[in-house]
């Protein structure tokens, strides 16, 4: 079973986009594709329950007929830092309770699990954890995007420093570029240069998944395990 982690060098960076085209992007390979969604913050309440739009676009593609609940198991209604959100709660974020989720997930017998972040790299859950610990006790492989704006290169290169020296692997990383960077060819040369690891896809500005997931190259992650 394949394990990825879809992290990025900021919030709203295009983190839940390139892991819908990723999934998309398995799942046309006649791959059997599970998602997860570990935390979120920012739902709606249908029914008298949380549900987050990530989870549900991720859920739209994939093909393991999970449940909502299975998908994001730690949901929470503003969009704010999930360990402020939990706080005003009087809950804490338990490490111990994602992992349960994953172990769930990584049980439907799927090929390719994604899992969402939330945030970027280092999310803390409160008492000093992050979300990244959970990343290490699952072994994951680590996807980077990077949202191309004024200030990634730095982004980018710290994130990818953290991922490394979390004794992680680190697979990808791939150019999300929704906005008209001024630049641009020359900033995704800089990182190309800079990062040892390849990039697996440019993502322009584009509506249709199955667009943006027709851009990515799998073969660097199809020779993982
Ligand atoms: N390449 C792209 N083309 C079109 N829209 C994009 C692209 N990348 C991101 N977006 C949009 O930008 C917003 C933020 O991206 P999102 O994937 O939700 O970020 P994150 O999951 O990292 O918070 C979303 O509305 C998403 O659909
Ligand atoms: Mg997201």
């Amino acid at each position: 079973m394949l394990k990825i982690f879809v992290t990025a060098t900021d919030t709203d960076a295009g983190k839940t986009y390139a892991a819908q085209a990723l999934v998309k992007a398995f799942v046309a390979e006649n791959k059997k594709v599970a998602v997860y969604k570990p935390i979120s913050a920012g739902c709606m309440r249908v029914n008298n329950e949380l549900v987050n739009e990530d989870a549900l676009l991720l859920l739209k593609q994939s093909n393991c007929q999970q449940e909502i609940s299975q998908v994001n198991p730690i949901a929470f209604e503003p969009p704010i830092a999930p360990h402020i959100a939990a706080a005003e709660m009087q809950k804490v974020i338990s490490l111990t309770d994602i992992k349960k989720g994953y172990d769930e997930v990584i049980t439907a017998d799927a090929d390719v699990v994604i899992c969402e972040g939330a945030g970027g790299w280092r999310l803390p859950l409160g008492q000093g954890q992050y979300l990244s610990e959970f990343v290490q006790e699952s072994c994951q492989n680590v996807l980077l995007v990077v949202n191309m704006k004024l200030g990634c290169l730095n982004h980018a290169i710290l994130t990818y420093e953290s991922i490394v020296a979390d004794g992680l692997n680190c697979v990808g990383w791939i150019a999300n570029c929704p906005e008209n960077m001024p630049y641009l060819t020359e900033n995704i040369q800089e990182l190309t240069a800079l990062l040892p690891i390849p990039k697996l896809a440019e993502l322009p500005f584009e509506l249709d998944i199955s667009i943006a997931a027709k851009k990515i190259d799998l073969s660097p992650l199809t020779m993982l395990r």
